[in-house]
């Protein structure tokens, strides 16, 4: 691997995808693109970077970036978003929006949905709460492959345990040969669509409740910012943004702000001014 083939492969990263691959990431990009490289009949990954900076076919261009992504996830993960969801988030909506409305919600960068199942679990077992209000809960990921398995519901043993109790996972899935699917009607109110981060939001709508989480740790500040500012156009003013408990939107933009003695969600900011009547209770 040349140091030449791989800042090109670097910077093809990060401008395709935001995620920042320094010297230091040499040996995870060796062992992602090892697979494809064998896969495309190529003697191994120096030979791989090479191609792509001789110009690859964008199918393989967009493998190997989507390669680089870290998909880790678990159900509730945190848990304390999913209880401010429940405490602060969803009763205000209540109040705010008219029953015919959907309440909607963002899980972007959902990898491989155990966040968006989680949501739909959450919103079901709110279910008086909401009024009959309907939940619309739209999932995206720039990786087709991970789309693909979130879309298929279908969990391992293992990833049921990260996060279930044994109350949920009775409820809400199925056992299908060795492993676990989503109930039908967790996966209704969920749906799936490819999007960047970094591209606009156009045609995702505008929703009540956005989570973000656990990709900004991969980007540089401006990244960061470009994402978030992204974000800000498809939030309702008086909506609501999750971040993971390692993000923050301090010193990165001016269009979120964190309510006094909230840990870990923000509001759309419009005037420079933490919107004081909507803090923590
Ligand atoms: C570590 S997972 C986080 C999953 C989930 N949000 C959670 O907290 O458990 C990060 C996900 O971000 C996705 N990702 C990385 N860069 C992205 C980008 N520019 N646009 C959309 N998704 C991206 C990856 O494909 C991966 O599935």
């Amino acid at each position: 691997m040349t140091g030449t083939d791989f800042e090109h492969f670097s910077r093809l990263a990060l401008a395709r995808s935001g995620l920042v691959l320094k010297a230091d990431k040499a040996y995870l990009v060796q062992s992602r693109l090892e697979p494809i490289a064998r896969a495309l009949g190529l003697p191994g990954v120096p030979e791989l970077l090479e191609r792509l900076r001789a110009g690859a076919p964008e199918p393989v261009v967009q493998r190997c970036v989507d390669a680089m992504a870290t998909h880790e996830s678990m159900f509730f993960r945190d848990t304390k978003p999913f209880e401010q969801i429940a405490a602060i988030a969803a009763p205000e909506l209540v109040v705010a929006r008219s029953p015919g409305r959907p309440i909607r919600i963002w899980s972007a960068a959902c990898s491989s949905g155990q966040e968006p199942y989680s949501l739909a679990i959450l919103m079901q077992e709110l279910g008086g709460l909401l009024g009959g209000r309907r939940v619309e809960i739209i999932a995206t990921d720039m990786s087709e492959a991970i789309l693909s398995k979130a879309r298929e519901g279908y969990y391992s043993d293992f990833e049921v345990r990260r996060g279930l109790s044994p109350e949920r996972l009775k409820q809400w899935f199925r056992p299908s040969g060795t492993g676990w699917e989503v109930a039908p009607q967790l996966k209704a109110m969920v749906s799936f669509h490819k999007h960047n981060l970094l591209d606009a939001p156009a045609g995702l709508g505008v929703f009540d409740i956005v989570l973000c989480r656990n990709v900004l740790i991969y980007f540089e500040p401006a990244g960061k910012a470009k994402v978030l500012e992204r974000v800000a156009t498809a939030i309702a003013p008086d909506g609501v943004l999750f971040l993971g408990s390692a993000e923050t939107v301090i010193g990165l933009t001016s269009a979120f702000v964190a309510p006094i003695g909230a840990q870990g969600f923000y509001r759309p900011c419009t005037d420079g001014v933490a919107p004081v009547a909507r803090q923590t209770a």
